[in-house]
């Protein structure tokens, strides 16, 4: 019996290899399977109380949100509380007069988000123990708030999740909230104590670790980490400029780039250790939140990428020229590749402009000859 099971897994995926355009009809698509792997993740993770408290703990986070919710939800307001957690978002949402909250949430905390809703008097929620791609309302809503964010603002299935739903659900000129990021990938210098150069740029009092350089590991969390500790970040070396903006009201998922390339003027020297990855969540002009290490206002529960990228001294007025790629999607940050080369800026016009146009096709950069690696 488990011989012949095996076989037929074997020829199906024998099958697989041989045909993997027609797979993705038959099977779930790898994305799918992420999304749903991830979903699992997520689940057990909100279902503790120490997630949940730092998130509640978090004062520039609940500021933002409270404002939000006191500005852009109206009496009478249908909403889609995705994610509800502890109830803290659709309790808002009530008390600013929204006619009915639907608070969805695919963990367990949803029984502690209904017992606080109901010692807090809290009226017109409905606490519903569901993922959201299954969740229904015979009548669609004027709102669909969240907080999908997760530390590289994608990892947490927002895009899907919120796209979902906005599709199904979302009354014609509803509202998303919030709706506008701005996606960061900043050159960063780190300080002395937050330094981390790769094992084969090691020199410790004479031993070298230069022999390694040919064996660099495959694995992906080798290359960067997720750290609320913003002492390790010293400087920014080009003026803060967003990779990607996007607003969940119109994004077509297929409108996500794959790859972005773009060349970075630098503002101010230093030595490259990395890209410091972060988002704004903007609502007003003077309404936002952030997780740049840089910002005082910072919403601190959050993490922030370094990508890590060997160091490289730059000097004001050279360009780095990044690029950055994830074929398997930005909430997949395993998949997220970069590069970069730093040009002086009269090497980088050389090769990327005509006068001041630039070309279609990049001109023959001699390559890596900007690269200036660390003496
Ligand atoms: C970041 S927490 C936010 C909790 C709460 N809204 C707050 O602001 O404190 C995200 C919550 O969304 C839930 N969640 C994530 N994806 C979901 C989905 N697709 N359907 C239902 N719940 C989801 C998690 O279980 C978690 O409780």
């Amino acid at each position: 019996m488990f011989a012949a099971l095996g076989r037929l897994q074997k020829r199906l995926k024998d099958w697989t290899i041989r045909h993997p355009r027609l797979a993705n009809w038959v099977f779930q698509p790898a994305e799918t399977i992420a999304e749903d792997a991830y979903a699992e993740v997520n689940r057990r993770m909100f279902s503790l109380w120490g997630e949940q408290e730092r998130m509640l703990a978090d004062k520039p986070r609940m500021t933002f949100y409270h404002e939000m919710i006191r500005r852009k939800i109206r009496a009478g307001d249908r909403v889609i509380d995705l994610g509800t957690g502890t109830g803290i978002l659709a309790a808002f949402a009530s008390r600013q007069g929204a006619a009915k909250v639907y608070a969805l949430d695919h963990s367990t905390i949803i029984e502690d988000a209904r017992l606080l809703a109901r010692r807090n008097k809290i009226e017109n929620v409905e606490f519903v123990a569901i993922h959201s791609r299954r969740f229904k309302t015979d009548e669609p809503v004027d709102v669909i708030l969240h907080e999908q964010m997760g530390d590289s603002l994608f990892n947490e299935s927002m895009v899907a999740n919120i796209l979902d739903l906005r599709d199904r659900l979302l009354k014609e000129g509803g509202r998303i909230l919030p709706a506008r990021f701005e996606f960061y990938c900043e050159p960063v210098q780190l300080s002395d104590h937050g330094t981390l150069p790769f094992i084969w740029e090691l020199n410790v009092k004479g031993f070298d670790f230069g022999s390694l350089e040919q064996y660099q590991p495959e694995d992906r969390e080798y290359y960067f980490f997720s750290t609320t500790d913003t002492t390790i970040v010293d400087h920014f070396l080009c003026e803060p400029t967003p990779l990607m903006t996007i607003d969940l009201n119109t994004l077509k998922r297929s409108d996500l780039p794959m790859e972005w390339s773009m060349g970075l003027p630098v503002a101010r020297a230093g030595r490259m250790d990395g890209y410091a990855v972060f988002f704004k969540a903007l609502v007003d002009d003077d309404l936002e939140l952030s997780t740049s290490p840089l910002d005082k206002g910072r919403a601190p529960h959050w993490g922030f990428l370094i990508l890590r990228t060997g160091q490289l001294r730059v000097h004001e007025g050279d360009v780095i020229d990044m690029s950055i790629s994830a074929d398997k999607g930005w909430a997949n940050t395993d998949s997220w590749r970069w590069e970069q080369t730093v040009y002086t800026t009269e090497q980088y016009r050389d090769c990327m402009y005509e006068g001041d146009e630039p070309l279609e096709d990049e001109e023959d950069c001699p390559s890596g000859s900007g690269k200036v690696p660390l003496e």
